[in-house]
């Protein structure tokens, strides 16, 4: 397994480009299983969830082709399996994200339970639960739902009361409502970017969505969706590690190719924490931070527009080099804490109670070997390591490769020093040769 090797203590200066949202490419890349048409997408980020997805679609039957390294145009004229096994959906869980699809367009589909993974349990009812009000009928034969549409094979519109606000559920059941016969009201929807972006796709393919990005979304069903080309948003929470990067540097970044209106809860945070960022363009950030500038402040996470849960280790990391006592509330995930115990393994001062973690700083964090445990928790880590005394190790580090495009190349670009040890034997992603310039 890959490791990194992170020498500490350099200041961050120059100018970093943001890639395009894993969260929003997956949803999209599934939502190509709605048409016979080709769909392409562009500004789909080089990460390993997207090459897992890419392998699911061409497992049930569709054409993925890559005509460039961040294109990927998309035919499923020819589904001829409509499973999504184990394998994929217990190391991508968004490989659920296939349900919708397939039963709106085929009116059957079979996919693995996910289990548990690193941060809780995730269960998958709320999107059972609302797939059964569009009149789909639900069962569970060895750890598979299979779930199939009603007699005449196709969804009925209906509405649907998310108890629980959710990201995948609201996206599925979107994209199911789109081939359902009449109109589909979706309430507490996620309103997360990538949702409306998902939403702006399905527009395109001629779905009649609206509301995406607002708690209630409306679907008016039609027979069949045609092909589309669309530009996938930019990586929020690459935005905001990148913010806490600079800040926690004490560096000095551009962030270029992003939307400040979708970080605008993390930017104001940082600023009240005394991070100084100012917004260049519509598309280009500054971050700077001065030493000795940055102040503890809580943090609460929530369903966007509230502080995204995906950003709650990172800010973390920040937090142990702030003046003072900060208080970080995780309320989506029941166990989103394992970075806490490896940055008190580097020297910071946290302890934790329920789902709340009590930040004292600054602290002098020293290096130290220390385990990713999954996506964000590394990019943390990593964060913890470029600012740390002596030579941080941080050992399965594939968790960032799953959501981070080369992020030890980029950061590298703008003067840290991060080494890639590779292991020969389950490094899966091509050489960096292979990626381009970044
Ligand atoms: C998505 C994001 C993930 C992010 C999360 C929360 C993708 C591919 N992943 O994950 O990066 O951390 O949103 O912003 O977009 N829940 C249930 N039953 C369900 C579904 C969810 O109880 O059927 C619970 C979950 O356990 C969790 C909460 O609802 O406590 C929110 O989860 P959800 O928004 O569904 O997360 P994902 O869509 O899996």
């Amino acid at each position: 397994m890959d490791k990194f090797r992170i020498k500490g203590g350099r200041k961050l200066n120059g100018r970093v480009q943001i890639s395009g949202a894993k969260n929003s490419a997956l949803p999209c890349m599934a939502a190509a299983l709605l048409t016979a048409e080709s769909v392409t997408l562009h500004n789909v980020p080089y990460v390993r969830d997207i090459i897992t997805q890419g392998r699911l679609l061409e497992d049930l039957g569709a054409q993925v082709l890559r005509p460039e390294l961040r294109t990927h145009k998309i035919t499923a004229s020819n589904i001829e399996i409509f499973e999504a096994p184990y394998e994929l959906v217990k190391t991508m869980r968004a490989s659920v994200l296939a349900l919708g699809p397939l039963l709106a367009r085929f009116g059957k589909a079979k996919v693995s339970l996910p289990g548990g993974c690193a941060i809780g349990s995730r269960p998958i009812d709320l999107h059972l639960e609302a797939l059964k009000h569009l009149g789909a009928q639900v069962g569970l034969e060895a750890g598979y739902i299979v779930a199939r549409a009603p007699q005449r094979g196709r969804l009925q519109g209906g509405e649907v009361n998310f108890d629980k606000v959710t990201v995948t559920g609201t996206e599925n059941l979107m994209m199911a409502a789109t081939l359902a016969e009449g109109r589909t009201v979706l309430n507490n929807a996620a309103r997360e970017p990538e949702v409306a972006d998902l939403a702006e796709l399905l527009n395109r393919m001629g779905a009649r969505v609206r509301g995406a990005g607002s708690p209630q979304i409306t679907v008016e069903g039609i027979e069949s969706l045609g092909g589309a080309e669309h530009t996938i948003i930019p990586d929020r929470i690459e935005t905001g590690t990148f913010l806490c990067a600079a800040a926690i540097t004490n560096g000095d970044l551009e962030l270029t190719s992003c939307r400040p209106e979708h970080s605008a809860i993390v930017i104001s945070k940082l600023r009240e924490a005394g991070v100084e960022i100012e917004e260049v363009n519509q598309s280009t950030l500054r971050v700077r931070c001065c030493q000795g500038a940055l102040k503890a402040r809580d943090i609460v996470t929530e369903p966007h527009p509230r502080f995204p849960t995906d950003m709650q280790a990172q800010y973390m990391a920040l937090m142990t080099q702030a003046a003072g006592t900060s208080r970080i509330t995780e309320t989506i995930f029941e166990n989103r804490f394992m970075h806490a115990s490896e940055m008190q393994r580097m020297g910071a001062d946290i302890s934790i109670s329920g789902n709340t973690a009590t930040v004292t700083g600054a602290s002098v964090l020293t290096g130290a070997r220390v385990q990713a445990s999954d996506l964000r928790a590394s990019a943390s880590l990593v964060l913890a390591g470029l600012v740390a005394e002596g030579e941080t190790v941080i050992e399965r580090v594939y968790h960032i490769d799953r959501g981070y495009e080369k992020i030890e190349a980029k950061l590298n670009a703008v003067g840290a020093e991060i080494e890639r040890v590779r292991d020969s034997v389950t490094s899966q992603l091509p050489p960096p040769a292979e990626i381009g310039v970044l």
